[in-house]
């Protein structure tokens, strides 16, 4: 029995256990897959028992996407120059470290039929995914990025990876084809970014990286006539089907009935 695990912390919210072991069904795989909320100085420990074969693959989410990084002996292209890892396999007792996001928020793009090429893009937020988004858009070809985050020191750390990146001050707000929330707003029904994003005008896309139902400030602003909105489901599937593919050598299927699937609590 291979075995799986997402870790990160907070964790209760991850659906990956849920869309893993369901995929591991459909292939009537010998697998497990479970969640884990772990602290910073327990990343050595689960490294360790992935190399000692106790385990066979991980999910990595925040907080650790980029701490796990030491722990780890080679990185795939994209995880260097992202310094970000979401996922993890073993090859000969060797722990390597991979990322599936970039994969994922293009092919969530590429679904909706969207050109990202040339458009202006603004990022609200510098969690961990947000260095993911910025490669995935520039493999676009995208025109400028703005980048906004409540503690502008996160944000200017993300300059030392694309130097290119244009920092505004939280509430600032520059004109732009797409925007990007990639903060934990709208995680809570009531959240409140405090400043307001939708005199930019028509004809915009509003991208949200959370998948929660709700409706929200950024949710309601994205649906209005003439705008278009995606929330984060079908980044964090195609994210997923990548992970699996590479443990699995498989490409699991995303269609409406694993959507509905999901959806259900
Ligand atoms: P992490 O920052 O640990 O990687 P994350 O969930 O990926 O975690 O990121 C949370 C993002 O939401 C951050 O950009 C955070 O801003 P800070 O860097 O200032 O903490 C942002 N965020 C969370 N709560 C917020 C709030 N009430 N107002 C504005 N931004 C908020």
């Amino acid at each position: 029995m291979k075995k799986f695990l997402v870790i990160g912390n907070p964790i209760e919210h991850s659906l990956s256990p849920k869309l893993q072991n369901y995929w591991i069904k459909t292939h009537s795989l010998e697998a497990i897959y479970g969640k884990l909320k772990v602290e910073a100085n327990e990343l050595g420990e689960l490294c360790s028992n992935l190399k000692e074969g106790k385990l066979d693959g991980l999910n990595i989410t925040v907080p650790f996407k980029k701490l796990i990084i030491p722990h780890l002996d080679v990185l795939s292209g994209d995880a260097l120059r992202t310094q970000s890892v979401n996922t993890i396999t073993v090859e000969k007792g060797n722990l390597i470290g991979h990322n599936t996001d970039i994969d994922g928020f293009e092919l969530s793009i590429k679904k909706l039929n969207y050109d990202v090429s040339g458009k202006s893009v603004f990022i609200l937020g510098a969690g961990g995914v947000v260095p993911s988004i910025i490669y995935s858009l520039k493999r676009m070809k995208s025109g400028r990025i703005f980048l906004s985050n409540r503690t502008k020191e996160k944000a200017k750390d993300l300059k030392k990876l694309f130097d290119d990146l244009n920092i505004l001050d939280w509430g600032q707000i520059p004109a732009f084809d797409i925007i990007i929330n990639a903060t934990s707003l709208g995680l809570n029904q009531n959240d409140k970014f405090g400043f307001d994003f939708t005199k930019a005008g028509n004809d915009k896309l509003f991208y949200d990286v959370i998948y929660n139902p709700y409706e929200t400030e950024f949710s309601i602003a994205g649906n209005k006539p003439g705008n278009n909105f995606e929330n984060g489901l079908h980044m964090f599937m195609f994210q997923a089907q990548k992970a699996f593919n590479i443990w699995h050598n498989i490409d699991p299927k995303i269609d409406e009935k694993l959507i509905s699937f999901l959806k259900k609590i």
